[in-house]
């Protein structure tokens, strides 16, 4: 579904990531693990578009992303969660949600998809009259990617959804990134919190100052002495 292949990009003359390369097939879940300061958050902008490229190539569904407006990627099936979720604190959850249907071809689908992310939520629909602001940090990423998922995604970037929440919240974040693969969505996950996003992705890169440094399944990068070594402490 999306293909990075030798992506290069970074601010100004500083150099972000190297040459880039990596593949996210459709129904999969992947993440891309690594520690703060990896690239993760550059890939996932320069994928959106926020980003220029400065060499390689992003496709979504074989068409390349070269020629698409940054406002238009929404369009090709790719919706992004930002870091700190940047939601509208003064907005509804309700609002936020609404704000997501704004591509116009998932406006006039508004209530279902509304439907839809109460199912997953059940949570945001006790509070959809709350101000986003007012949320629990966990509430607060419910309500982003619900957001995320108004706009009728076939693919889903998220950028670390765990950050900054406590642990047990962590896992029910966790668990619910796999209930929305299980519900047909393909996703592409950004994480420092290797260990339980590991329990819950197909397949997993490690990224680390701007390179890919290995690949494989979930299994097997938890398996691995290196990663266990570096990143899991045991
Ligand atoms: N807006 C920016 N301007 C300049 N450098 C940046 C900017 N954002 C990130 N960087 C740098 O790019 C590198 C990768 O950052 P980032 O993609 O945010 O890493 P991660 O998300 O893995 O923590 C870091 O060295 C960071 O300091
Ligand atoms: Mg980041």
């Amino acid at each position: 579904m999306l293909s990075i292949s030798n992506v290069s990009a970074g601010y100004g003359s500083f150099r972000a990531l190297f040459g880039v390369s990596l593949e996210v097939k459709a129904g999969e879940s992947v993440a891309v693990i690594g520690p703060n300061g990896a690239g993760k958050t550059t890939l996932l902008r320069a994928i959106s578009k926020l980003i220029d490229l400065t060499g390689g190539e992003v496709t979504m569904e074989g068409r390349s992303l070269r020629q698409v407006a940054p406002h238009k990627v929404i369009a090709t099936g790719i919706a992004h969660v930002p870091e700190n979720r940047r939601l509208f604190p003064r907005l509804t959850v309700e609002e936020n949600l609404k704000m997501g249907s704004f591509p116009v071809s998932s406006r006039t689908r508004f209530p279902e998809k509304r439907k839809f992310v109460f199912d997953l939520f059940p949570r945001l629909e006790e509070r959809r009259n709350q101000l986003a602001g007012t949320l629990s940090g966990g509430e607060q990423q419910m309500c982003a990617i619900g957001r995320a998922l108004m706009s009728g995604p076939k693919l889903l970037l998220l950028d670390e959804p765990s950050a900054g929440l406590a642990p047990v919240v962590v896992q029910s974040i966790m668990q619910m990134v796999k209930r929305i693969c299980a519900e047909g969505y393909t996703v592409l996950i950004v994480e420092q919190n290797i260990r339980q996003v590991l329990k819950v992705v197909d397949r997993a890169y490690l990224l680390e100052t701007g390179r890919i440094k290995s690949s494989g399944t979930a299994a097997e990068l938890l398996a691995s002495a290196e990663i266990r070594k570096a990143y899991l402490g045991i």
